[in-house]
């Protein structure tokens, strides 16, 4: 009896193993065919799918704690899927704080507690430009300033309009272009240049270039910024109440945060001391379920997440150091 027994056993295993294997396949080939990607030989192609085989069990893993209540957030599948979470990082965000941050620009606080609204999101304000992407360009910083300064035009002339990433890759010196930048460069540069051009003026190559920035192409000016007291998630949220969308640093190494899809995101391992991605919060809210959330756009195009924003956490310290490197332009 017992050998059939274990016969029967490692049949069914071997099958299943198989039938998984097949389904795994399936599932890769059409990953490639969406994502459009081509690998020079199988040996690159055996890493990437490593890579990707790897993400996806991670997925399913989270999904199925997700379902059973365990995280307030799901995990999906992207264009990302064949990256390490530290070869995303590496590519795609940029955020260097300068050695020389000057304080003096913090946002005074009013002691006296303001009354905000329970929610706010600017894209439903028309204050919001659509989702970008920065491909392997370190300029999320650019982006992010960007988002912010498109918020404060929006607010004072009615007018949504693309601003040029491009134009503050090449052409603020105190930044290093695709190598990485912090926001306030950024916001310093457009008001002593006198103004930023439109997008459509400078378009996005995600590349260094030289700087060629042109006053008839240009669409926005500033004069100066503030920043939001280092760690204070109500003054931040007073801000995006007061100002607009702000720009935003986060650690974004996490692959919870590479493979975000839905819900509210919190992954206690998001290291506030070491933010590495510039982004835009441009709104927050709460759930029906009471979860606080801030509406984050992202530049890793409408791929990524849920149609490329992202819920964090609000008011659950600090997550993933969102209040501690936040800055706007003043128009
Ligand atoms: C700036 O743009 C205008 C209008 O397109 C053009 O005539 C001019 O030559 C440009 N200037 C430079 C320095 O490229």
């Amino acid at each position: 009896m017992l050998p059939c027994v274990c016969v029967l056993l490692l049949a069914a295993s071997t099958l299943g193993l198989h039938v998984d294997e097949a389904a795994r396949d399936a599932q890769w080939e059409q990953w490639k065919l969406t994502h459009r990607r081509e690998y020079n030989g199988l040996d690159e192609e055996g890493i990437r799918r490593a890579i990707w085989e790897k993400n996806m069990r991670m997925i399913e893993a989270h999904n199925e704690e997700a379902a059973l209540g365990i995280h307030s957030y799901e995990l999906g599948m992207n264009h990302l899927g064949d990256m390490t979470s530290e070869e995303v990082v590496d590519k795609m965000t940029g955020l260097q704080v300068p050695l020389n941050r000057d304080r003096s620009f913090t946002m005074a606080m009013d002691d006296k507690l303001e009354r905000l609204p329970k929610s706010i999101d600017y894209r439903r304000k028309g204050m919001v430009t659509p989702v970008k992407n920065q491909g392997s360009c370190g300029s999320c910083w650019a982006f992010s300033s960007a988002g912010a300064l498109e918020g404060q035009l929006a607010k004072k002339t009615g007018q949504l309009v693309d601003l040029s990433p491009q134009n503050l890759v090449d052409c603020v010196k105190e930044n290093d272009g695709c190598g990485g930048g912090y926001m306030t460069k950024a916001f310093e540069y457009v008001e002593e240049n006198g103004g930023i051009d439109s997008e459509v003026a400078y378009p996005y190559v995600g590349e260094d270039e030289p700087c060629r920035y042109n006053s008839s192409g240009m669409a926005a000016q500033c004069k100066g910024y503030k920043e939001i007291p280092e760690g204070n998630e109500r003054a931040l949220a007073v801000a995006l109440f007061k100002v607009g969308p702000i720009s935003v640093g986060i650690d974004a190494t996490q692959s919870t945060f590479q493979f975000y899809q839905k819900g509210v995101y919190y992954d206690p391992n998001c290291n506030k001391e070491d933010i590495n991605h510039a982004v835009l919060a441009v709104g927050y809210g709460v759930t029906p379920k009471g979860k606080k959330y801030w509406i984050v756009k992202n530049s890793w195009s409408e791929s990524w997440g849920n149609k490329g924003y992202i819920l964090m956490a609000r008011n659950r310290g600090n997550l993933c150091g969102i209040a501690n490197l936040a800055s706007y332009p003043i128009m």
